[in-house]
């Protein structure tokens, strides 16, 4: 059976892939508004502090879990444990792969769908004058349940087409072909961002720090979305690392993969925020950001239709490749627990995260007064499934991993199996592993830093801190 698992044909595809995962909606939707909304250049000080210190080991941990058990997350734990405890902490992953899905698939529909009034013009017509308007043009389309479903079920096709045609054909084509497309997108729209009156605003707001924007909270909502953002604490690394061969080498794979997270989030601030400030508006919309504000902005501009296009094509295909990621976790699971063939498998979550989608889809029309109240704040279905899957389930399956990692696994065994494959990396190499003092710090991280940070997040997020 495991010798039929397929693999990544190459290292480099799996980097693809995992980049692929990572960077999605969480960089170029979700980063602006919480870094506008959080003092820019401060926020993303803390939040480069929380990947390197807690997101770079975890991601580390889930990509080997992976390699090493060749196994989707509840495989992984059984595999290394008999405490049946575990298997319920890979079940979680699976979980939260399905709550996460069911607002993703929500969010991508829009991105296809914006795509396509880019292409058609909307964004030309008298809606999309202001910001405003744009925002009750969004809404207005909310409001018709049949729009938003269709554009959710267009989205978990495209994902289900990639998905049946297995890890190669399917996984790897598609972000090796995405990906690139991807990060041209991405520079074409930077470099006209920083050609327009009054760029270097938005620059510096990105990189000026405003240090009284920060507090307790927004350190906790940095470490939360290096969770997001990483695509961490749910198996999806672990899944995409059981595809690794042996030979490849985890820790480069893990820096590149954070790197270029990171450099694609910072660039798409740039992007967006040179425009937001060339037009003398509000960095701090909050989520609507992308949806509300960019489109009437871009538009003005000359060439302002393509940008336009371009932008929304940039972030559909950044949702299509994070979405395979997300449902390829639940998936891996029926396969290699209940042995069902990869069609069945995949045609079953899909159908499930498909009825479980539902109600978030709903959550702007028919569902819209259908709302739960916690925290003084009324929770739609959509609002309940992206605070459960960020606040909750990531981070606390982020926990679970490092404590598993650090005191039942044990750190020498993870450092043992870090090494097989590992070649010349940037400071993990062997030579510096050797040394007792880096182990010590992986230790350190690992065993005591990542753990109180998160369970901090988890108390913040169920607001007992
Ligand atoms: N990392 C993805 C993003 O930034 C989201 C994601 C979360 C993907 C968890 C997989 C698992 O949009």
């Amino acid at each position: 059976m495991e010798n039929n698992r397929e693999q990544w044909s190459s290292k480099a595809s799996f980097i693809l892939a995992a980049a692929g995962s990572a960077v999605g909606l969480g960089n170029i939707w979700k980063f602006p508004y919480i870094a506008g909304e959080n003092g820019g250049a401060a926020f993303l000080f803390i939040y480069l502090i929380c990947i390197l210190l807690i997101g770079l080991p975890i991601l580390n941990i889930e990509i080997l879990l992976g390699r090493a058990t060749k196994k989707n997350p509840v495989g992984a734990f059984k595999t290394l444990t008999n405490n049946p405890f575990w298997k319920y902490v890979g079940a979680l992953g699976v979980l939260a792969s399905f709550t996460i899905l069911s607002f993703y698939s929500v969010v991508g529909g829009w991105s296809l769908a914006y795509t396509y009034e880019a292409l058609i013009g909307t964004f030309n017509t008298p809606a999309f004058n202001t910001p405003l308007t744009a925002g009750d043009f969004f809404n207005l389309k909310n409001s018709n349940p049949l729009w938003v479903l269709g554009y959710h079920t267009l989205f978990l096709s495209i994902v289900v087409l990639i998905l049946l045609s297995g890890v190669r054909a399917g996984l790897e084509k598609a972000s090796k072909f995405l990906m690139p497309i991807l990060l041209f997108i991405l520079l074409i729209l930077v470099v006209q961002g920083l050609i327009l009156p009054d760029a270097n605003k938005g620059v510096s707001f990105l990189f000026q720090p405003d240090w009284s924007k920060i507090n307790g909270q927004t350190i906790l909502l940095a470490l939360g979305h290096a969770f997001f953002t990483l695509s961490l604490g749910m198996g999806a690394m672990m899944t995409y690392g059981s595809y690794l061969s042996d030979n490849d080498d985890i820790v480069n794979a893990s820096y590149l993969v954070a790197f270029l997270d990171t450099v694609i989030a910072i660039l798409a601030g740039v992007a967006i925020f040179t425009v937001v400030f060339s037009s003398g508006y509000d960095p701090t919309a909050g989520p609507g950001l992308v949806f509300h504000v960019l489109p009437p902005l871009l538009s003005d501009l000359t060439g302002g239709y393509f940008f336009a296009f371009l932008f929304f094509l940039l972030l559909s295909i950044a949702a299509i490749t994070s979405g395979i990621s997300i449902l390829e976790v639940s998936v891996a699971y029926l396969v290699d627990e209940k042995q069902y063939s990869r069609k069945k498998a995949v045609l079953i979550m899909a159908s499930m995260v498909y009825l479980v989608a539902i109600p978030c889809a709903l959550s702007f029309n028919l569902l819209s007064d259908f709302t739960f109240s916690f925290q003084d704040k009324a929770f739609t279905f959509f609002d309940i499934a992206d605070y459960l899957a960020s606040n909750i389930l990531l981070p606390f399956g982020g926990f679970f991993l490092a404590v598993f990692a650090g005191y039942v696994w044990g750190i020498d065994e993870v450092v043992r199996n870090l090494l097989i494959g590992e070649s010349n990396s940037i400071y993990f190499g062997n030579t510096v592993f050797e040394n007792k003092k880096f182990k010590s710090f992986f230790n350190f991280t690992v065993k005591y830093i990542c753990p109180v940070l998160i369970f901090l997040v988890f108390l913040y997020s169920i607001g007992w801190i």
